[in-house]
């Protein structure tokens, strides 16, 4: 099958990539002139682990090209996903001028029957608005039929999410889309969901909200456990073993970010509100996650006599998980600016995410020389490798705070370390 992928972030690319993976032809197309290049010449313009060499593969056997050429592109494909940015508007809401100004330009150049599928998180009835924006530019009446097919990867392990999803939710009520989709989908083998687009919709915010109302419970729980003297991981083990639970998303920490659940929780928040229903869960959610860094900040506070002025903070993460570069929504960078406000040296590391905002270190041993604590905000792999025992000397005073519960505290206290974990 031939599909046009419109928007090369890094849903649309790994979405087109897979897709290239399944045997399908795939077109991208993106008004940025720099992406659009950079992709032709098999480079990727975001960190994601392991997508470049598929990117390669592919540019290379001329299964993924890439186009800015918008009309042709609409032409040729009879698949279209939308992929889009959704950002958050000032009201919680989720922004979707991106969506319609693609949904007007297919069906401004539209010539002939179209699936257009939007894979961008879009808010209940966005579906029947893609309809809305397609019809109103044509000129003459051509069919067309909207799927909602919300994608469930994660930043930092997309391809491998892509490749080896849960399920598949296809929302439309066309029988006809349903037969392409289906197709498109063949060489998967776990669960397909048909919904109507709004279920489909919803099930994408309500997956997000709940994944995130997991982090947050575990997270306003590890403040009792800590003053209760409990390892919270305890807890989350022992939560986890049971099937009706899971084990995911429950490891206590420093807060979620990310471009994804922040901007989900407020938007179906703001859906709510809109129908004049509260979520108060919800609410509360978004509500612990913010407290969440702060949390850490007092106990930082409390290690270092009350007082950061003028104390020297070693930050070790700056991306909102691993492995990624991004750092929307980031709560390390809460955090930092919260010690900025507190008027202590901040020296940031990041083995790939870059701030011009506060001093970056090279290494790791660069931000801890005259630290009076390093504070572990971003869960990177290569924090747990740390050779402890030589980096101590470098340092001020010998405190970590683990904002994200990795190290191993009786080693660290064996070392001389004092060691603040979240309920750890
Ligand atoms: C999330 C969802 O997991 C994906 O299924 C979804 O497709 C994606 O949003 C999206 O809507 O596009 P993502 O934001 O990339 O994916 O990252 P996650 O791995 O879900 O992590 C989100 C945040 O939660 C991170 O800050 C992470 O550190 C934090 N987290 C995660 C915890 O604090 N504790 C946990 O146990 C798990």
């Amino acid at each position: 099958m031939k599909i046009l992928i419109v928007g090369t972030g890094y849903v649309g690319t790994t979405t087109g990539l897979v897709f290239c993976e399944m045997g399908h032809q795939v077109t991208g197309l993106d008004l940025d002139d720099k992406k659009i290049q950079a992709l032709k010449e098999g480079n990727l313009h975001f960190y994601e682990p392991g997508l470049d060499k598929l990117l390669q593969k592919h540019v290379a056997a001329k299964q993924i090209t890439f186009t800015k050429d918008t009309e042709s592109a609409v032409n040729e494909h009879d698949v279209i996903f939308i992929c889009v940015g959704t950002p958050q508007s000032a009201d919680g809401s989720a922004d979707l001028s991106y969506v319609q100004n693609v949904a007007e330009t297919i069906g401004t150049y539209m010539n002939r029957y179209k699936v257009i599928v939007t894979k961008s998180t879009v808010p209940v009835g966005t579906a029947d608005l893609v309809r809305q924006w397609v019809s109103r530019k044509q000129t003459t009446s051509i069919p067309f039929d909207v799927v909602s097919n919300p994608e469930f990867l994660r930043e930092g392990s997309a391809l491998h999410d892509a490749l080896n999803p849960d399920r598949i939710v296809i929302g439309t009520t066309s029988n006809k889309a349903k037969k392409v989709m289906r197709e498109l989908y063949q060489t998967f083998t776990c669960p397909i969901l048909e919904t109507n687009p709004k279920a489909s919709e919803m099930i994408k915010y309500a997956s997000n909200s709940f994944l995130a109302a997991k982090i947050s419970f575990i997270n306003e729980l590890s403040r009792l456990c800590d003053v209760l003297n409990i390892h919270v991981n305890d807890v989350s083990a022992g939560m986890g073993l049971d099937h009706r639970i899971g084990p995911h998303f429950l490891k206590a920490g420093i807060g979620y970010g990310g471009s994804c659940f922040p901007k989900d929780v407020s938007a179906l928040i703001k859906t709510a509100k809109d129908h004049k229903l509260p979520l108060s869960i919800l609410e509360s959610v978004g509500k612990v996650n913010a407290e969440q860094p702060l949390f850490l900040l007092t106990k930082m506070k409390e290690v270092l006599g009350g007082d950061l002025k003028n104390k020297t903070i070693a930050v070790l993460g700056l991306a909102f998980k691993a492995n990624t570069d991004d750092t929307r929504e980031s709560p390390s960078l809460v955090l930092v600016e919260r010690l900025a406000a507190e008027k202590a040296n901040i020296k940031i590391h990041d083995p790939v995410a870059k701030t011009k905002a506060y001093p970056q270190s090279e290494t790791i041993e660069e931000a801890a020389a005259k630290a009076d604590a390093i504070v572990i905000c971003t869960d990177w792999d290569q924090y747990k490798q740390v050779d402890w025992e030589q980096l101590k000397p470098l340092m001020n005073q010998p405190i970590i705070i683990d904002g994200r519960n990795m190290l191993d505290k009786d080693k660290l206290q064996r070392l001389g370390f004092t060691y603040i974990g979240i309920a750890n």
